[in-house]
């Protein structure tokens, strides 16, 4: 079994149980003579980028995450050609397995507006139909030597429950379970959201062995809090963060629409200050993901206290071939700091070890709004 055996009660961790948790020592050997190969094909004698990520090794930090680029067997290839440390797969959604049970379901008049909402979101439900999906997954798994995570994005527990498992049974290497929910009405209570994300990865972890990340948005309250007692469940990793993809009004045609936004390169400034903040506070990896662009914003994530990262923009914006791009900056980099390993650096500017005691806090945001005018000075002439 990969990963902890521990759970506990997701109702007593809000109650605020500290349990001192030992991480678990199993590193999962993913096909090790392609690690291995990986390794000597891609560093040289003094730089070695491999990292561990939920106990499974990977050649380097660079994990694509889930995208259209992880969702077709062709460019999973391309990827690991590239020298991806690891991929996460497209998830599989809530829509998807609903428009399969409705597509079964004898009486769909009672599901008439749900239904052609679902037909509208997957016009070619024959071929993105769970079934599909998860065999798709295995394919994908059995069709590369790097290690394959698969995403989940349910709505309703027994969906998460029973696709965790069928997942898990495809064979791949963890689970992402990707909460983006976001909240849509005016009654639901903050804390009963919180609640209810808790004890669904409470669960989660009792339901599969093998390892289980969250990605998490940053619109919490205090995620910190939320990611403390999340940590207490035992889950592996957390995926700081995921991105909000929020709909437009398109002028022209006088209609909602949902474009797809890339993220831009200041945008790692968000999972880069909590990363920062919760190293050496939680068990779990930390993975940092939205707006990573090249090796140097790789470095800093590491440097803040991430042992992986994830790329989707970058990729769309230059190609899957830039991954070896940011490998080949990052080897320079600590070739150039006389850094061998990634944990020669891991965490090296993290809250915990800067020197500054206020950093990563408040003092940042007031420095930056008590000089105003040094900022205007300094700013490029519009
Ligand atoms: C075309 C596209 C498809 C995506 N599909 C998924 C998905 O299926 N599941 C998921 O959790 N995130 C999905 N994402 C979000 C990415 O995994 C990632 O969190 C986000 O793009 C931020 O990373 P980036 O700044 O490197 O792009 C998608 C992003 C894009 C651009």
């Amino acid at each position: 079994m990969v990963g902890t055996a521990y759970h506990c009660a997701g109702a007593d961790v809000l109650d605020g149980i500290h349990h001192a948790v030992s991480k678990s020592e199993t590193v999962k050997q993913n096909s090790p003579d392609n690690t291995a190969k990986q390794l000597r094909g891609r560093n040289n004698a003094m730089t070695d980028l491999s990292t561990t990520y939920m106990g499974v090794k990977l050649a380097n930090p660079i994990i694509v995450g889930a995208c259209g680029l992880t969702s077709k067997a062709a460019s999973i290839k391309a990827l690991e050609d590239a020298g991806a440390g690891a991929i996460v797969t497209k998830s599989l959604f809530e829509e998807q397995v609903q428009v399969e049970r409705f597509k079964f379901d004898e009486d769909l008049e009672k599901y008439n507006y749900r239904n052609a909402e679902m037909v509208e979101i997957f016009p070619n439900t024959t071929y993105e139909g769970p079934k599909e999906h998860l065999m798709w997954v295995r394919e994908a798994k059995k069709s590369v030597k790097i290690p394959v995570f698969a995403s989940l994005n349910a709505v309703n527990r027994d969906t998460w429950i029973e696709y965790a498992k069928l997942l898990e049974e495809t064979g791949v290497d963890g689970l992402e379970v990707n909460l983006f929910s976001p909240p849509g009405d005016l009654q639901t209570r903050s804390d009963l959201i919180e609640k209810s994300q808790i004890e669904l990865v409470t669960e989660l972890k009792r339901t599969v062995s093998i390892p289980i990340s969250v990605k998490l948005s940053s619109s919490y309250t205090n995620v910190l809090n939320l990611i403390t007692l999340m940590d207490y469940t035992g889950v592996d990793a957390f995926v700081l963060f995921n991105k909000m993809f929020t709909p437009d009004i398109d002028l022209q045609k006088n209609a909602l629409s949902s474009p797809i936004s890339f993220s831009s390169e200041t945008d790692i400034r968000m999972p880069l200050r909590y990363a920062a903040l919760l190293e050496g506070a939680v068990r779990a990896d930390i993975c940092c993901s939205t707006g990573i662009m090249d090796g140097e914003q790789v470095l800093k994530m590491i440097l803040a206290g991430a042992t992986t990262v994830q790329v989707v923009s970058a990729l769309y914006r230059h190609g899957v071939s830039h991954i070896s791009t940011m490998l080949g900056s990052i080897e320079k980099w600590m070739e150039a700091n006389s850094h061998a390993t990634l944990a020669d650096f891991r965490g090296k500017l993290s809250k915990q070890n800067v020197a500054e005691l206020w950093a990563y806090t408040r003092t940042q945001y007031v420095k930056i709004m008590m000089n105003p005018d040094e900022i205007i000075n300094n700013a490029p002439v519009i």
